[in-house]
């Protein structure tokens, strides 16, 4: 595209105006917060609230990102459903560090979550798989997700052959699909600030507690 026609990124920017994160603001541990900030973005009606950036890197270093539905959350950790033989799943395999990311542009604010990533139990993964409609049950087994496939239409047949087989029972979990549990033991809050000037909040597990620190923005 010719410079011509380009958007003037340099020109693009806004001012950060819904209000600060002061100390007051903060509580003991980051999940409450981390709730309380969740809750407002899914009654200001952000599409896709729970979607959240998942890093992990391969063999080599390389990091790599994509964006997964948040599941579950408790103090245990936060909990997302995927394929198994994927190449998340395979990076993980090799290096169980993660890092997870919540950008919530229009309440100017985002959430990451620094942790290691554990496998979830067949139960867990059980039971979530059961309340997922049918659709995309079938849907798990008809994608080795990742692989390389050469033609949509293939994926499709796959699909519809699945559908045809489970139309009369109960869609068993695939052996290949699971989910993981990223426990988590360091958090930062940002939120926009008037003139750049952001707040930034860093709570780092230490003993039985959190150790919070404010981060220049
Ligand atoms: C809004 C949104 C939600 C998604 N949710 C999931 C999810 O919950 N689980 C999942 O495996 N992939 C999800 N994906 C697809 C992933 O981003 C990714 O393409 C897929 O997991 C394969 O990643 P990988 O090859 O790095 O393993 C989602 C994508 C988008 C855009």
């Amino acid at each position: 595209m010719s410079g011509e026609h380009q958007v003037d990124l340099t020109a693009m920017r806004r001012e950060y105006i819904k209000g600060g994160l002061r100390r007051n603001d903060l509580t003991s541990e980051p999940l409450a917060l981390f709730e309380h900030w969740l809750k407002q973005a899914c009654e200001a009606q952000l599409s896709d609230p729970t979607a959240m950036c998942v890093a992990t890197v391969d063999e080599t270093g390389q990091p790599y990102q994509r964006i997964v539905l948040l599941k579950h959350f408790d103090q245990h950790g936060l909990v997302f459903y995927t394929n198994l033989g994927s190449r998340k799943a395979q990076q993980l395999k090799h290096n169980n560090k993660v890092s997870l990311h919540f950008p919530w542009y229009p309440l100017e604010r985002q959430v990451c979550f620094l942790g290691v990533a554990e496998k979830l139990s067949p139960l867990e993964v059980l039971k979530y798989f059961h309340s997922r409609p049918k659709d995309s049950q079938i849907a798990a087994w008809a994608s080795h997700q990742s692989s390389r496939i050469s033609t949509r239409g293939i994926l499709e047949g796959k699909f519809l052959e699945l559908k045809q087989k489970f139309k009369n029972g109960e869609v068993p979990l695939p052996s290949f699909w699971g989910g993981f549990r990223v426990k988590f033991h360091s958090v930062e809050f940002w939120q926009g600030g008037a003139n750049r000037l952001h707040d930034r909040f860093l709570y780092q597990k230490e003993g039985l507690g959190w150790n919070i620190e404010r981060l220049a923005p």
